[in-house]
């Protein structure tokens, strides 16, 4: 682990050994509590005062250098699922299993803001993949959260996917309807979906759901039984993502319980299959996304 001056740490922020002895930050401060894992830069909690959890990990989750954590925000880079050519592996690219490490951390009108940095010449990176690709990732956390990834390209370029695969925590997701993506096209990768499709309305959850829309607009996710709105905003975003497994496919995840899917839904603020960034040599490309929570 790059070493982290623990003194120079603004107030509210401590280092610490969060679950598998892995490093990870906490935040606690009056507007909201949160915690950071170097490992992935995953975000595993963010909690604003007087609220639960907004989002989810498994109880099943792995904290293991090497591997994705199922839950929080992983950061899926260079590219999404098996990228664009359907054979990458690690699946969701080697940003969400790198170790990264904190640049900066420091306190502002917004909150507390952390900012790590990953660099592919450090990194495990897949054979025949090249290394001399950078992320950065900047965190604030406050009474909203606004996480942004900058993917910058090496000297190849790059066709960049990417995205922030945010698990939310939700009360029962038969019950929850996400807005905002009403006519948006979308790719169905569900069992049996369809290459092109429509959305007709709001988005609601009955078996298997993972789509990749085209959207670069704001979605809600209404949780009547929570009684409050998730209001996700994005900049440099082509895509969102919709997931959960239902049932078999959370069977047959190893680090997914078979009886969580009900109280977990991912929206990812992505650029993934057609929405994927093409980036010259040394280019960069910034992908935001700002949560914000209301009670109903
Ligand atoms: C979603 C994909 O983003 O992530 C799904 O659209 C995938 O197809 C899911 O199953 C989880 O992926 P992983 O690699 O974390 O198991």
């Amino acid at each position: 682990m790059a070493h982290i001056d623990e003194a120079a740490l603004p107030e509210g922020v401590t280092l610490g050994r969060g679950h598998g002895d892995l490093p990870v930050l906490r935040i606690e401060t009056p507007a909201a509590r949160a915690e950071v894992y170097l490992l992935g830069a995953t975000v595993t909690e963010w909690t604003p005062a007087g609220a639960d959890p907004v989002i989810w990990v498994s109880e099943q989750a792995l904290f293991r250098t090497g591997t994705g954590i199922r839950g929080g925000i992983p950061l899926c880079a260079p590219w999404f699922g098996p990228g664009l050519s359907k054979d990458k592996k690690p699946t969701h690219g080697w940003f969400r299993t790198a170790e990264w490490a904190l640049a900066d951390a420091e306190s502002g009108a917004d909150g507390v803001t952390l900012r790590f940095t990953l660099d592919g010449a450090d990194a495990d990176v897949p054979d025949g993949e090249p290394a001399d690709i950078r992320g950065e990732y900047v965190v604030t956390v406050g009474t909203t959260l606004t996480t942004s990834l900058t993917v910058t390209a090496g000297a190849d370029g790059l066709e960049l996917e990417d995205a922030m695969h945010t698990y939310f925590a939700v009360s029962d997701v038969r019950e929850v309807t996400v807005t905002g993506l009403d006519g948006a096209r979308y790719f169905d990768k569900a069992p049996g979906g369809r290459a092109v499709n429509a959305q007709s309305g709001d988005v609601t959850f009955t078996r298997e759901t993972d789509r990749v829309y085209q959207s670069t607009g704001p979605v809600g996710i209404l949780d009547p039984g929570k009684k409050r709105r998730i209001t996700l905003t994005k900049d440099g975003s082509a895509s969102t993502v919709v997931w959960n497994p239902w049932t078999a496919k959370a069977a047959d995840m190893a680090d997914f319980g078979d009886d969580e899917w009900p109280s977990m839904l991912c929206v990812e603020t992505a650029n993934a299959l057609a929405g994927h960034v093409t980036l010259e040599a040394g280019a960069s490309h910034t992908t935001t996304a700002t949560l914000s929570l209301e009670a109903l």
